[in-house]
């Protein structure tokens, strides 16, 4: 299971890398501007900054929503860093984008996926990568997680290479959930990741036995 980070913070990315367990990174346009990134050169840096912290996918999502528009912002942030995986909306030209760059060898990210249909027509398309939204159907009283089970299901079913990148994730528990089912990896914020390290035993457990170690060596 790999693990993305889903911000653009890069002190935040830096951190999690230097815990070791750092697979990528995810960004969307609204990530971007809570970092106050914003203009054509300074978004194309950040990317290119966040490549040079992390050995790993980062995915760079297109504004544009027609074909020819995707395909050439799809094109340049492809071009920026061989980690790069260009995010397309799941729209109708989105699928098409992305039927276009796997012929080209031009790895993505098909966002924005809340149905076991659209996640069938984006593997069929030749996403490397979807993300289904957990937390946001979790936000309107849809279990996030039956989606990713049956996009596991489907995938398994026909062999389909595209990997599920369970998205939207909010707290730990959607995480082993997803590993529970089998989601290929998770993106989730910094503390949902280091809540994984907590459990109160083992603070517990460890400040005894220092305390034991302490009383025989004084
Ligand atoms: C990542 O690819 C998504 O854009 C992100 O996980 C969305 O998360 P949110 O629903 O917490 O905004």
């Amino acid at each position: 299971m790999k693990f993305f980070i889903d911000t653009a913070n890069l002190s935040e990315i830096k951190e999690a890398n230097d815990l070791g367990i750092l697979d990528g990174v995810t960004t969307n346009p609204s990530l971007m501007a809570k970092e106050g990134i914003t203009g054509h050169d300074n978004i194309m840096k950040h990317y290119v900054d966040i490549c040079s912290i992390v050995d790993g996918d980062v995915s760079a999502e297109v504004i544009a929503t027609d074909f020819e528009g995707m395909i050439r912002e799809g094109e340049a942030l492809a071009e920026l860093h061989k980690n790069i995986v260009v995010k397309i909306p799941m729209t109708k030209e989105g699928i098409q984008a992305i039927k276009y760059f796997s012929g080209k060898g031009i790895r993505t990210n098909c966002t924005l996926i809340f149905s076991a249909g659209q996640a069938l027509l984006a593997a069929k398309a030749g996403a490397t990568y979807i993300s289904p939204f957990l937390g946001r159907l979790d936000d309107i009283s849809t279990d996030g997680t039956d989606l990713i089970a049956q996009i596991r299901m489907i995938y398994d079913n026909y062999m389909f290479q595209t990997e599920i990148l369970a998205a939207s994730v909010r707290h730990p528990m959607h995480i082993i959930s997803c590993a529970e089912i089998g989601a290929d990896v998770i993106t989730a914020p910094l503390k949902a990741i280091t809540a994984l390290l907590k459990h109160p035993l083992t603070d517990s457990g460890l400040q005894q036995f220092l305390a034991d170690y302490a009383k025989g060596n004084k």
